[in-house]
């Protein structure tokens, strides 16, 4: 990054005079102001990246310059130049924001030097925001967040079809986010300034669930007091969601089949048809083709949803998304309540990644959630998550043979296989250090030489 236009702010005007030539040579557009109010007037109308500031100057000093620009181009680099005498105020000025100083006199070497510095600064700078703004884009996608491979496929596949009109099928279990990415799909692409219409097929009983997606005219049944458009209607040119399409009953089945086949709907009691330019996205957490199987579902029309398939996985799948959420969701819910939640402990943290997750994300998102509210302080400890949830980390299954019934010395038995383990563990991390390891399994090192005897290690 090299500094196109640069302003020299000096009532003196030789130094102005000095300074033009020096910058000029280097390649630089400079421009010139005698005073404070001069300078910020010139700030107004052009494109500067650099700005090199006199401390002492009479009407406005070089601290107050350095004030007001920073109220209107915080991001500007100042360098001051500080006389003899004001070396303390150049030092001020730099914790006022000011990149640099340069002290009079200098030589013109002195200043370009610093001009170098100060754009390598600022290269780096924007770098780095490339950079963040790139992960947070890269793990993230329309608010979906997702580093797995998984679902990095799945943003990818967003992008693609966004454009277009193709029917979309999203399965996977519950609360893996399939209305989100149904969402995505919409507001990313070109249908994103006209309607999206969730329907959630299995919540609706089936002779309402027509007229609600169709319409009925007047008197088209007992309660048909008016005509009612549908909301394929009040969905056109956008997008319509059919959620839970597992559910819907098979009469309709074959009326959605002619909707995606003629792009015509025909409401309830009516024998004209009308076109509707609508996307369909349907979603379920079903398995279809075994519905199709069992009769429960049309095959026909289960290929013309399956146009675009997408599979969310479930969240044991890509466990390495757990900790990604969990920073997004605590994100989240500390702005929402208020807390400043900082931190998580590795064993909190552990605990989440391990859980089965039979709810997916939404049952990750409501254990967040929840612990956010219930902490005290400012971090997540184990203490505030679902008991059954952290027992998880050292859940044990015994099998013991039907030969055993004496607890004295079967409980015997198996507590010493487990304090084995333990002490093995300990051992390991502390290096052989038996005093550091008799810490850590929180008994006296008198207690672990003893052990450590009595099971021969
Ligand atoms: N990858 C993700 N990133 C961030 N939030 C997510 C993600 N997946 C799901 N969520 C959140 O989890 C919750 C459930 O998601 P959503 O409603 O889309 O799931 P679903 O698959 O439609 O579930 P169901 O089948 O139960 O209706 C929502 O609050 C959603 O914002
Ligand atoms: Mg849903």
């Amino acid at each position: 990054m090299r500094y196109q236009k640069i302003l020299v702010v000096d009532d003196e005007e030789n130094i102005r005079y000095m300074l033009k030539l020096a910058l000029e040579d280097a390649g630089y557009e400079v421009e010139l102001a005698q005073n404070g109010p001069e300078a910020l007037e010139k700030l107004k109308d052009s494109v500067f990246e650099c700005v090199i500031c006199d401390i002492r100057m009479p009407e406005m000093n070089g601290l107050e310059v350095l004030r007001e620009i920073q109220g209107i181009r915080p991001d500007l680099t100042v360098i001051v130049m500080s006389a003899f005498g004001t070396l303390d105020t150049a030092i001020e000025a730099m914790k006022l924001g000011a990149y640099d100083y340069v002290s009079k006199p200098f030589k013109q070497d002195e200043i370009l030097l610093t001009l170098k510095k100060a754009e390598e600064r600022e290269r780096l700078r924007k770098e780095n925001l490339l950079l963040r703004k790139e992960v947070e884009k890269k793990y993230s996608f329309d608010n979906i967040i997702g580093k797995s491979t998984k679902m990095q496929e799945v943003f990818r596949r967003i992008e693609k079809i966004a454009d277009y009109k193709s029917t979309v099928l999203i399965t996977g279990e519950s609360g893996t986010g399939k209305e989100l990415v149904a969402k995505a799909i919409h507001y990313s692409g070109s249908r994103r300034n006209y309607p999206f219409i969730a329907v959630n097929c299995g919540a609706i009983p089936g002779d309402l669930l027509e007229s609600e997606l169709f319409g009925h005219v007047k008197g088209a049944f007992t309660g048909a007091v008016a005509s009612k458009k549908g909301l394929f209607t009040e969905a056109d040119k956008g997008t319509i969601f059919l959620d839970e399409i597992g559910d819907l009953p098979l009469n309709l089945q074959v009326k959605l089949l002619r909707v995606l086949q003629e792009g015509e709907i025909r409401r309830v009691g009516d024998t004209r048809t009308l076109q509707v330019d609508v996307r369909v996205i349907a979603a379920t957490a079903k398995d279809l083709l075994e519905e199709v199987k069992k009769g429960n579902f049309r095959e026909d029309l289960y290929y013309r949803l399956n146009v675009v398939p997408f599979y969310l996985p479930s969240l044991r799948e890509r466990r390495e998304d757990i900790p990604l959420l969990v920073w997004h969701f605590l994100k989240k819910y500390s702005a929402e309540t208020g807390k400043e939640i900082k931190d998580i402990t590795p064993e909190a943290m552990n605990a989440l990644v391990d859980h089965e997750w039979k709810g997916n994300v939404r049952e990750l998102e409501n254990i967040i959630e929840r612990a956010v509210v219930m902490s005290e302080e400012e971090m997540i400890t184990t203490e505030y998550l679902p008991e059954g949830l952290v027992k998880k980390a050292y859940d044990i299954t015994l099998k013991i043979p039907e030969s055993r019934i004496s607890i004295k010395t079967t409980v015997k038995e198996i507590v010493e296989i487990a304090e084995k383990e333990l002490i093995a563990r300990a051992l390991a991390k502390t290096a052989n250090n038996r005093t550091r390891a008799a810490e850590l399994l929180e008994i006296s090192h008198r207690a672990l030489m003893y052990k450590l005897k009595e099971y021969n290690m």
